[in-house]
């Protein structure tokens, strides 16, 4: 019997710990891996909040040294990877625990590939480029929606040609997660909307994707139904610990799915978008969304369904165009009440940088497995109608 090698699907996850007071274990995990001098990872904002001493103090109580690094950015950049594996290798680390949003993450991820192979990390671009495993890996997420700390993937900039550079590989996939919806008390309102409508585009481009399948459905809908109903109260109030444990909550699940579904075009153009003006992740994807969506419909109107159903919509009765319509709204009016309404204009682009933004974003994995094939015109034409 012949069987359709392309119908299969596997799930790679790292060990999770989830609830407040998760990141407490971080010693124990820690203990575990054997470590004695553990490299932490983080940025001024996240040590500037006290995480960073927090996760030092509960180390240094079980034994373990540790060396810190916070030279990272947003857009975690090629040289400050390499500086953080310098530091790893010349401190002589055995453990790499990494505290913060996705930026600090995906740092850590690279250090990691870097202090094992010894080359640059522009060399490890693409799918499946890791030979040798990682250092022990331990992620704390601080914000809800780049779920770094689940995925298979790692996003650097490279400055030289502005643009960022995927990575993706079960190999990055870290260790241990231990998803703490405490430490994310410290989020403002607007880095709330902007991860947690990363989180959504996650949940929704899992859920289209060509490389979707039951073992990541499921999750994709319920990371698209806590955030349709819990983000816009969050953001109007980050101070309640119940929401905050929705959204964490969502935001893991999307991790979860896209990690193993991959993504689609709004990730393939917002990389390209991010790198070349250094700009919010989670907002160029917001300004993306629903121009992407509506190019993507015909091809997957009955996942768009489902998709408007976990967003609470009664699809019943409705027809194919009425049910894109109320998606299309409803995605509109999220994006407005958590304050992420923009074009792409108002934040530099212009009609001249859309070629080499399309050119960038045809290049980008995630484009693979959208829905819906896309020629370089196609991009230009979706990039044209989000200015
Ligand atoms: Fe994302």
């Amino acid at each position: 019997m012949n069987h359709d090698i392309s119908a299969l699907r596997k799930f790679v996850s790292p060990e999770i710990v989830f609830g407040a007071g998760a990141r407490k274990s971080v010693a124990n995990f820690a203990s575990n891996f054997g470590a004695k001098h553990v490299l932490l990872v983080s940025d001024p904002g996240v040590a500037a909040a006290g995480w960073v001493n927090e996760i030092v103090t509960l180390l240094t109580d079980a034994g373990i040294r540790t060396t810190i690094f916070t030279g990272v950015s947003p857009n975690p950049k090629v040289d400050e990877v390499m500086a953080g594996a310098e530091l790893y290798k010349s401190s002589e680390c055995d453990v790499i625990v990494a505290i913060g949003g996705g930026s600090p993450m995906d740092c850590a991820k690279g250090i990691g590939i870097v202090a094992t192979h010894g080359r640059s990390i522009l060399e490890f671009e693409g799918v499946d480029t890791i030979t040798h495993p990682s250092p022990p890996l331990i992620l704390i997420p601080t914000t809800a929606g780049t779920s770094a700390d689940v995925s298979q993937f790692a996003i650097i900039s490279d400055p030289q040609r502005r643009f960022k550079f995927s990575i993706i590989s079960k190999a990055v996939v870290p260790d241990v997660s231990l998803i703490d919806p405490e430490v994310t008390e410290t989020m403002d309102a607007y880095l709330t909307a902007c991860t947690g409508v990363d989180a959504m585009v996650h949940a929704i481009e899992a859920f289209v994707s060509t490389g979707s399948g039951p073992l990541t459905d499921s999750h994709a809908l319920e990371a698209i139904r806590l955030i349709n109903r819990n983000l816009e109260p969050l953001v109007e109030n980050t101070a309640n610990p119940y929401l905050r444990e929705q959204i964490m909550l969502a935001s893991m699940q999307a991790g979860l799915a896209f990690s193993n579904a991959i993504l689609g075009a709004v990730h393939a153009m917002s990389h390209s978008l991010g790198g070349y003006l250094d700009l919010p992740h989670g907002l160029c994807n917001a300004l993306l969304l629903e121009h992407v969506v509506a190019y993507n419909y015909v091809s997957a109107e009955d996942r768009f369904r489902r998709v408007a159903e976990a967003m609470d919509i009664d699809t019943r009765g409705m027809g194919k165009p009425e049910i894109k319509k109320r998606l299309m709204n409803r995605i509109v009016e999220l994006k407005r009440k958590v304050g992420l309404e923009a074009r792409l204009a108002e934040l530099g682009v212009t009609v001249s940088d859309i070629p080499y933004l399309s050119g960038f974003a045809l290049q980008d994995p995630c484009i693979l497995t959208n829905p819906r094939k896309s020629s370089l015109r196609d991009v230009q034409v979706v990039y044209e109608e989000a200015l």
